[in-house]
């Protein structure tokens, strides 16, 4: 179980204790063995009211309840009259999960509690699981490039997001429709999840897409302690099943396949994204609702995350766990060479386009910095 690492170092890295100034995203670089990637632990978790107000509870955790044999879900049911919108203009970056951490300090694994370093959080980087499942795909991602920011704060690198100029532009140009189908996946939530363990759905209801479960998470990617929060759509409900993050699924929707290309490309595409975005936090099973065109649910499906990678190995030229893995492990290894300077207002600045090398820039005092004052002036770790 330990982690085999037959690294290869690139030549830019050789000269030595200077930081590489890019890093590869090609494939064939990362086709190593699997790394470690320790199980990952539940080390608390948060709420997000219909407001978007903190909670350190777990009063939006929802329950799984198993649709009928042929369920009739009509995801455009409730468009718009029962649906209030999240801004998604407003860009929370890590407040919530800062929040999570002042509150619960003491929470967190250090390797050794009564080492003299355990005044700091004793983790190497602190960042959403969404920001690390971008991460995961990149070295097979070819329409979307990413910004993160990243700032060095008592020994623990905090990553978090910027929208890039792309990513701007098409969420402000979203036609009707794509903003009718972004409503579907929460619909579908609706459909499938009952606010008490012994309740019902209630499909009459107002979708609110401020309302979230937050999981907070330890665990290790090779030599980087990591400590992460992800949103989850709901659990199971029967009370002796596994302990959280094992109790927990991740609901999905996706277009109904019907032809052979259709399924090659939920495979090659989706299943990716699904597959990273659930096997970082330990999410062991993905619930799927197929809908075809006019938005009716025709199909449900249960994925087991750990089976993803076997389902498509007869897919030609697929992902790998293993690249999307020793990539994260690199990138992580390349933010720590870069990131030297301890100082919450700076930022160095993470960009990837597809096609291109992982590049960075450094910014002082800039609109770039997110830890905010409230943090850095507070915390005592
Ligand atoms: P689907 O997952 O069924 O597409 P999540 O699945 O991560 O829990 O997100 C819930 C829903 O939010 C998604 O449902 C989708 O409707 C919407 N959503 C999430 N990320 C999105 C993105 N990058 N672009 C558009 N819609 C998104
Ligand atoms: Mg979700
Ligand atoms: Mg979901």
């Amino acid at each position: 179980s330990d982690y085999n690492s037959d690294k290869r170092p690139r030549a830019s890295d050789e000269a030595q204790h200077r930081p590489a100034g890019t890093l590869s995203t090609r494939r064939q670089l990362y086709e190593r063995n699997f790394p470690l990637y320790k199980q990952p632990v539940e080390v608390g978790f948060f709420s997000l009211d219909s407001r978007r107000n903190f909670f350190n509870d777990q009063r939006q955790l929802r329950y799984y309840v198993e649709p009928r044999k042929s369920p009739d879900f009509n995801l455009r049911d409730g468009y718009t009259s029962r649906f209030v919108k999240r801004d998604d203009g407003v860009k929370e970056k890590l407040d919530h999960v800062l929040k999570w951490i002042l509150a619960n300090r003491g929470k967190i694994q250090t390797r050794d509690q009564t080492s003299s370093s355990s005044c700091a959080l004793g983790v190497d980087f602190v960042t959403w699981r969404g920001h690390l499942t971008k991460v995961l795909t990149t070295p097979y991602e070819t329409q979307e490039g990413w910004m993160l920011a990243a700032s060095k704060f008592r020994g623990t690198i905090y990553i978090s997001e910027v929208e890039t100029e792309a990513a701007r532009a098409n969420r402000l140009t979203r036609s009707e429709r794509q903003e009718e189908m972004m409503y579907w996946g929460y619909k579908f939530e609706q459909y499938t999840c009952a606010d008490v363990a012994d309740g019902t759905p209630d499909p009459g209801g107002v979708v609110n897409t401020n309302e979230a479960f937050c999981t907070v998470v330890q665990t290790r990617l090779a030599d980087h302690k990591l400590l992460f929060s992800g949103e989850v759509d709901c659990r199971v409900k029967d009370s002796d099943g596994p302990p959280a993050p094992g109790c927990y699924v991740e609901l999905k929707t996706s277009a109904e396949i019907c032809t052979p290309k259709q399924r090659s490309n939920f495979h090659r595409y989706k299943l990716l994204k699904w597959w990273a975005q659930s096997f970082l936090p330990g999410v062991p099973q993905i619930v799927a609702g197929f809908r075809d065109h006019d938005g009716i649910v025709v199909s449900i499906e249960t994925f087991q995350t750990s089976k993803i990678s076997h389902l498509i190995k007869n897919e030609i030229n697929c992902w790998k766990p293993t690249v999307c893995m020793n990539f994260c492990n690199d990138f992580l290894s390349f933010v720590k060479s870069v990131v030297k300077e301890d100082n919450p207002r700076l930022v160095y600045l993470f960009e990837w386009d597809p096609h291109r090398d992982v590049a960075y820039t450094v910014h002082r005092d800039s609109p770039f910095t997110f830890l905010p004052e409230w943090y850095v002036k507070d915390t005592r770790s």
